[in-house]
C-alpha cells in the first residue's frame, strides 16, 4: 500500500504539479519565507508578496537587519501580522546565533518563533528531504479521505493518528514532492466538498471513494461563532495631517490604525471619546461603515469624520498623507484609509497656461512662493531679491514663448504650485509645490501626469538639488534612477544640482 501510494502520487505530481514562484529552489531561507506566508494565505497571493519580500530582503541576513516597520509593510495586506513580526524575530536567531544556517534538523526549526509542526516538517522536507509530513488542510482532507478516517480531525488523538497514517506513506526519498503533491492534489483534484475522484492518481486506494463518503470528509466539529465587535472608527485630522497610533495589542500589534473605540455609536459618545483623548473637535460627520471578518472575531465598523483645531500628539501621532503612504495599515481598515485619503489628498487639475494666459500672475506668486520657501537655506540674498512674483512671471512667459507645456497645479480648486515640460527633449524642467500644499500626494500627482504628458518610450530627465533629498525620492518612486554625474551650481553655498533619468519603456 505504503509503495503504491507515494510512487503514484509524485508521478502524477511529475506531470500536474503547480509550477509556482517559491518552487524549484532548495534554499531555506525562501521555502521558509513562503511556508510563512502560505499558511493562511491563498497560493495565488502569496507568489506576488513572495517575490517583492525576497527582492527586498534576499537573504536571512537583509531581513535580520531591516526594521520591523519595514517588514511589517512588506506583509500589508496579508493579515495575520504576527507571522511577519515572528520572522523578523527567527531571522534574527539564524543570523546571529546560527550565522545565518538554517538547520537541516526537525526540533530545531521548530524552536523558531512563528514555526509549528506544519512549517518545520515543510521547510524539512522541501529543504533537506527529511521525512516529515506537512500536515496542513490538504494533506488531512487527502489522507483523512484515502484512510478512511471519520472521526474530528481537530482531536488530538485523531490528529496523531492521520500523522502516523503520512509517516507510513512518505518515501525515503522526495518526501518535500511528496509533501507538495499531497497539497497540489488536495488543492485541484480531491478539494473540499464534491472531489474529483475520476482523475485521481488515488482513486484505487482510497477508501473514501469506495465508500461514496468523500465529500464528508473530513469530520470537523462545528466551529463556534466569531465574537461581533461594534466599533467607531475615528478619522481625526488636524489641517493636512491624520491621527494615528501603533497598534499595543496581539491582534494587529505594531501596525497603525485610526483611534478605534468600541461600543460608541452615537455622535455624544464620540464627543466624549474625543474629550477623553484631550481632543477638541471642529466638526463630527459620519462617513460609511465597514466590517472586517478575522478568524475570531468581526468588526462591523462606523467611520467618523472629525476635525480638529489643535493637533495634539497624546493619543498617537500625525502624518500627512504622504507620510501615511509609508507605513504598514491594515486591510481591516482599508475603508478607513480610502476614507482618510479621499479626505487628506485633494483633487488635483493641471490647467496648461497656454490656454489659461490670465492665470500666468497667480501661478507665478505661487511659483516665487515656492522657489523662496526651497531655496530658503541655499540661495544668495541677491538671488532671494531677484526672484520675485514679476521675475517668476517673467520666467513663466519665456517657457510659453520657447514652446514648453507650462500647468498650473490646482487642488481643490487653489492654486498650489508649477510645472513646466519641455516635450522636445522629454525633460521635466521644473516642479515646485507650495508649502502649505506639501504632504498631500500633489508632487507623485504631478510626476505622474508629467510621465503621462512626455514619451515614455524615450529616456526621460530631470534635474534636482542634491540638497533635497525630498525631490530625489519623489522622483525615484516613479521610476527615475539616481544620477551618477552631478553639476555645481554655486560654491558658495555647495550647491550641486543631479540629473535623474527615466530610462524610456520597451513596446
Ligand atoms: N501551501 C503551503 N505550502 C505549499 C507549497 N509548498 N506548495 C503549494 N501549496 C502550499
Amino acid at each position: 500500500m505504503k509503495k503504491a501510494i507515494h510512487q503514484r502520487l509524485l508521478a502524477w505530481y511529475d506531470i500536474h504539479g503547480r509550477t509556482l514562484p517559491f518552487r524549484g529552489t532548495k534554499d531555506p531561507y525562501r521555502i521558509w519565507v513562503s511556508e510563512i506566508m502560505l499558511q493562511q494565505t491563498r497560493t495565488e497571493t502569496a507568489g506576488g508578496y513572495f517575490l517583492r519580500f525576497t527582492q527586498r530582503f534576499p537573504d536571512v541576513f537583509a531581513l535580520a537587519d531591516a526594521e520591523e516597520q519595514d517588514v511589517l509593510k512588506m506583509w500589508e495586506g496579508l493579515g495575520y501580522y504576527s507571522r511577519a513580526r515572528n520572522l523578523h524575530k527567527a531571522a534574527k536567531k539564524v543570523a546571529y546565533e546560527w550565522n545565518g544556517v538554517f538547520p537541516a534538523d526537525y526540533e530545531q526549526l521548530l524552536s523558531l518563533p512563528g514555526v509549528g509542526e506544519y512549517t518545520a516538517a515543510a521547510v524539512a522536507s522541501i529543504a533537506f528531504d527529511l521525512p516529515y509530513p506537512a500536515m496542513d488542510g490538504n494533506l488531512t482532507r487527502v489522507l483523512s479521505r484515502v484512510h478512511g478516517v471519520r472521526k474530528d480531525v481537530g482531536i488530538p488523538s485523531v490528529k496523531r493518528q492521520l500523522l502516523a497514517l503520512a509517516q507510513k506513506d512518505m518515501p525515503s526519498k522526495r518526501c518535500g514532492d511528496f509533501n507538495q503533491a499531497l497539497m497540489d492534489l488536495g488543492a485541484s483534484l480531491c478539494c473540499p466538498g464534491t472531489p474529483d475522484c475520476d482523475k485521481c492518481p488515488l482513486k484505487s486506494l482510497c477508501d473514501a471513494c469506495r465508500e461514496g463518503d468523500a465529500d464528508l470528509l473530513p469530520v470537523k466539529a462545528i466551529q463556534k461563532p466569531p465574537l461581533e465587535i461594534e466599533m467607531a472608527v475615528l478619522i481625526i485630522t488636524c489641517k493636512n495631517k491624520i491621527l494615528l497610533s501603533q497598534r499595543k495589542e496581539a491582534l494587529l500589534k505594531n501596525l497603525w490604525v485610526p483611534p478605534l473605540a468600541e461600543d460608541v455609536s452615537t455622535e455624544t459618545e464620540v464627543k466624549n471619546t474625543l474629550g477623553k483623548m484631550g481632543l477638541i473637535p471642529l466638526s463630527i460627520t459620519p462617513l460609511e461603515q465597514a466590517k472586517h471578518v478575522f478568524s475570531h472575531r468581526v468588526w462591523h465598523m462606523q467611520l467618523w469624520h472629525v476635525e480638529t483645531e489643535e493637533a495634539k500628539e497624546k493619543a498617537g501621532l500625525w502624518f500627512t498623507y504622504e507620510q501615511m503612504q509609508s507605513l504598514p495599515i491594515p486591510t481591516a481598515v482599508k475603508a478607513a484609509r480610502a476614507a482618510a485619503e479621499h479626505i487628506l489628498a485633494p483633487e488635483v487639475n493641471f490647467l496648461p497656461l497656454q490656454e489659461h494666459r490670465s492665470l500666468i500672475r497667480d501661478t507665478a506668486r505661487v511659483y516665487c512662493e515656492s522657489w523662496q520657501h526651497a531655496h530658503r537655506d541655499h540661495a544668495t540674498p541677491e538671488m532671494k531679491k531677484e526672484y520675485t512674483p514679476l521675475f517668476m512671471e517673467m520666467i513663466l512667459r519665456s517657457h510659453l514663448d520657447s514652446e514648453k507645456a507650462v500647468y498650473a497645479l490646482q487642488a481643490n480648486g487653489q492654486i498650489a504650485g508649477v510645472l513646466v515640460l519641455d516635450k522636445k527633449q522629454n525633460e521635466l524642467c521644473t516642479l515646485y509645490i507650495h508649502p502649505h500644499s506639501q504632504g498631500k500626494g500633489i508632487g507623485t500627482k504631478a510626476v505622474q501626469f508629467a510621465i503621462g504628458q512626455l514619451d515614455r518610450h524615450r529616456d526621460m530627465k530631470v534635474t534636482a538639488l542634491e540638497k533635497n533629498p525630498h525631490a530625489t525620492h519623489l522622483y525615484q518612486k516613479s521610476g527615475f534612477t539616481l544620477p551618477s554625474a552631478r553639476t555645481l551650481l554655486n560654491k558658495e553655498y555647495d550647491l550641486w544640482e543631479q540629473t535623474l533619468i527615466r530610462p524610456g519603456e520597451k513596446e
